[in-house]
């Protein structure tokens, strides 16, 4: 089965019939990528005179915006060049926007969105920690802003512009990848949890929920034995084309490629249309007791990580 589901959307308020819209959503939720092979964010020559890594801070991947604060981070530059990269991290988080509300209407009320980035930096041979290398096949948590169940949902936008494709592998389903790692993970202690927070290594005391993930995110990245071994596709996703996707649920990797622009979104698991293929549906069924947090305000702070 096709890990990418092509939907013919060529405008940023996805105007689709009913029936491909219903398509996508079977689609996303179930663990594939909505690829729109047609939708190109189009930067002005003002623009794209910004994609250059000399404007990342060295120590970053990226850059991002805050859409709750307004603020930037992580760019370098000149007050203008810094002013015009929030302009377009704004716009690109209000096409974003505007796109899952058009394309998933019924996910409308559920989303927060996260943090937007520019992602300038060539991928291949970027060094890292093993943690922060994203070309190790992966799904997404965080370590400092738990989630406590909340969807991680993203879209991303390759802007290059010079003809080149952004490099992706995707790996097993999540419930496969669940039983390969959650059996080896030791449960968290009430002591680490408040030791965690207290600490402030984590923004909101981490739920199990997340205690799972990030260790299930840490062991896939890890394991060199398990990259190797894992069948794995790779596709290619091409300039001017725009893609959907649960990273909290599609084991990904990101291998070579440069410019992409990225809006993360946050939704409850109760929002879902199927939500017995969540990762939270699938961790408690394995583990058969609750992993969230409860009468917690569903808020997330926005992830700084880059993960
Ligand atoms: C990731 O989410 O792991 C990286 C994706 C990308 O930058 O293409
Ligand atoms: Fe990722």
């Amino acid at each position: 089965m096709d890990i990418l589901k092509p939907i013919a959307v060529d405008n940023w308020h996805g105007e689709i019939n009913n029936e491909t819209a219903q398509e996508a959503l079977h689609a996303l939720e179930h663990g594939k990528i909505v690829f729109l092979p047609q939708l190109n964010f189009t930067l002005s020559a003002d623009e794209n005179s910004l994609l250059s890594p000399a404007l990342t801070d060295p120590k970053r991947k990226n850059i991002s915006f805050n859409p709750r604060s307004g603020k930037t981070s992580g760019a370098l530059g000149s007050i203008l060049q810094q002013v015009q990269l929030k302009n377009l991290l704004h716009r690109y988080h209000q096409h974003t926007l505007a796109l899952i509300n058009s394309l998933f209407p019924s996910y409308q009320k559920h989303l927060t969105a996260g943090r937007t980035s520019l992602r300038t930096v060539e991928i291949a041979g970027r060094s890292s920690s093993y943690k922060k290398d994203d070309s190790r096949l992966h799904v997404d948590s965080f370590a400092a802003t738990p989630v406590n169940g909340l969807r991680i949902l993203r879209v991303f936008s390759n802007v290059n512009p010079h003809g080149v494709a952004r490099i992706w592998q995707t790996g097993e389903p999540f419930s496969t990848v669940a039983k390969r790692f959650l059996p080896e993970i030791p449960s968290m202690s009430a002591v680490e949890q408040r030791l965690l927070h207290l600490f402030k290594i984590t923004k909101t005391p981490r739920s199990l929920y997340d205690h799972f993930m990030l260790n299930i995110h840490n062991r896939m990245k890890k394991s060199i034995a398990y990259q190797q071994s894992v069948i794995k596709t790779t596709l290619s996703l091409p300039p001017k084309s725009s893609w959907i996707v649960y990273t909290d649920q599609v084991s990904h990797a990101a291998i070579s490629g440069q410019h992409v622009l990225e809006q993360t979104f946050y939704l409850s698991p109760t929002a879902m249309h199927y939500p017995e293929t969540t990762p939270l549906f699938v961790l408690e069924e394995m583990l058969k007791h609750s992993l969230i947090i409860k009468n917690k305000e569903m808020t997330p702070s926005i992830a700084e990580e880059e993960y």
